[in-house]
Formats: C-alpha cells, sequence, structure tokens
C-alpha cells in the first residue's frame, strides 16, 4: 500500500468523524476523576459512541498482525504507561496522569485523537512533561505545509523534547489514516529536517508524540498492548489527525473543547 491522497469527499467525511472523536474526549472529561475506573471510562465512552454518535469504536478488536485482538473500545494510559493501557478494575488516583486515545469510524472513515487529563492535583514534573508534549504535538503539526517533509515534523518534535530534557519514544509513530486506522505513512516523531516523503495535498496523518520524563526505552506488559517506560518514568502523549491543505494543514479532530494550539508557537 502507499500513501492515499483523500478526495474532496473523503475529506469531508474525515472532517465529520474527526470532530466526533474529539467529541467523545469532551464528553468524557467530566468522568475522568478520582476512584473512577479506567474501565468504567471504557463503558461510557464505548456507549457514547455507539448509541449517541451511532459510530463505531475502532479499537475495539483491533487485531493487527502479532497482536491478539484488543478488548476494550478506548487505551487509557496512566503515568509511566506510554499508550495502549488497556482499561481494567485500577481506580485513579490524585495526582494521576491519564492519556485517553480514542479512534471513531463513521461512515467508512477513521478519526483518532488523544489529550491528557489530570486526576486532582498532579505534580509540578507531571504537569510539565503534559504540557511539553502538548507542545511538541503543535509544534510537529505547525510544521506541516506542502513541499516539507516528514523528517520536518520528527526533528522540531525531537528538539523540543530534548532541550527540556525529555525523550522521544521511537518505537510508536503517528500514522497515515483514512478507511483504515493505520495506513502508510509513518510519521516518526525525531528525525533530521529535509528528510522522508515529502507532504502534498490531500494527504491525512496523524501526529501523536509519546514523551518519556526518564530514558526512552519501553516494554510491553503480559497483557499484549499496555506499553510502559522501562525506567517507570512518566510519559506524556497527545494526538490529532491532520490533513494537508494546499497551503499547510487542517485539524480534523477539533471540537469545542479541545485545548487550543498554544499562542507561541509558529
Ligand atoms: N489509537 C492508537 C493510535 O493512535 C492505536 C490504538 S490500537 C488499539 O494509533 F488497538 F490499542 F486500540
Ligand atoms: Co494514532
Ligand atoms: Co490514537
Amino acid at each position: 500500500m502507499s500513501i492515499t491522497i483523500k478526495t474532496p469527499e473523503e475529506i469531508e467525511k474525515m472532517r465529520i468523524v474527526g470532530k466526533l472523536a474529539a467529541e467523545l474526549l469532551d464528553y468524557i472529561g467530566p468522568y475522568v476523576k478520582e476512584g473512577v475506573t479506567t474501565g468504567e471510562l471504557d463503558k461510557v465512552c464505548h456507549d457514547y459512541t455507539v448509541t449517541v454518535q451511532q459510530a463505531i469504536p475502532a479499537p475495539l478488536n483491533y487485531a493487527p498482525s502479532g497482536h491478539n485482538p484488543y478488548p476494550k473500545s478506548i487505551c487509557t494510559s496512566v503515568n509511566h504507561q506510554v499508550c495502549h493501557g488497556v482499561p481494567g478494575e485500577k481506580k485513579l488516583k490524585n495526582g494521576d496522569i491519564v492519556n485517553i486515545d480514542v479512534t471513531t469510524i463513521k461512515d467508512g472513515f477513521h478519526g483518532d485523537t488523544s489529550r491528557m487529563f489530570y486526576i486532582g492535583e498532579p505534580s509540578i514534573q507531571a504537569r510539565r512533561l503534559c504540557e511539553t508534549a502538548f507542545e511538541c504535538m503543535w509544534l510537529g503539526i505547525a510544521a506541516i505545509k506542502p513541499g516539507k517533509r516528514l523528517g520536518d515534523i520528527g526533528q522540531v518534535i525531537q528538539k523540543y523534547a530534548e532541550s527540556h530534557g525529555y525523550s522521544v519514544v521511537r518505537e510508536f509513530c503517528g500514522h497515515g489514516i483514512g478507511r483504515n486506522f493505520h495506513e502508510e505513512p509513518q510519521v516518526l516523531h525525531y528525525g533530521k529536517a529535509g528528510t522522508g516523503v515529502e507532504l502534498a495535498p490531500g494527504m491525512v496523518f496523524t501526529v501523536e508524540p509519546m514523551i518519556n520524563a526518564g530514558r526512552r526505552d519501553i516494554r510491553q506488559l503480559g497483557d499484549g498492548w499496555s506499553i510502559v517506560t522501562k525506567d517507570h518514568s512518566l510519559s506524556a502523549q497527545w494526538e490529532h489527525t491532520i490533513l494537508v491543505t494546499e497551503t499547510g494543514y487542517e485539524v480534523l479532530t477539533l471540537s469545542s473543547g479541545s485545548p487550543q494550539k498554544p499562542g507561541n508557537l509558529p
């Protein structure tokens, strides 16, 4: 498979599903409180997606090669969990940080987005990590324009993260998205400016940097999905689905509750 250029009709469908995914994150926000279990958050998201949005949660039973089918409808990655945290019985407690990653299918197209949520009062270090990861995502997005290259996105993210003393996870990356959950190209969150695929209008892909407070190394838990930092340091991630336009980019996963792009970025 190669990189697909979306038609205007396909782009319109991706706008619709992108907004649904973002609105699901808006909806779950008030439930993300001390004492709730990640399994309960999964159920609320599943029911809202299916019943209210009349859409499909893409993670449920998703089974890329080498994986057992994913058992839940969202990913919840708490503290040192990097990504693909499987919701369960664990209660969220004061000071936790949690990434909620949702992917919605509507009318055959996917929208993929995630945000960090705070439980009560996280530490200054945890907040700073989450804010820096948010800025990393937006710096990567701001680098998107026809004629630029994928390496330009990775380079700005890596440079910004490392200048704050953080590390960038290498094993997972952004991805093309459309009729399929994961399409070409791979969007690395590290690299060299001026290298890699040239961006062209109609490409749609995610930017979703995973930033660790400690070392970049990760390992997978016995559930076959959950990824954690090897050194148990905190990890944070944000994700948007982006369309390359004639003049730059359009964020497809925005809603009224989306945290805004930081004012001090290009
Ligand atoms: N939403 C994740 C991503 O951003 C993928 C999750 S796959 C799942 O690519 F099966 F764990 F849901
Ligand atoms: Co993604
Ligand atoms: Co995602």
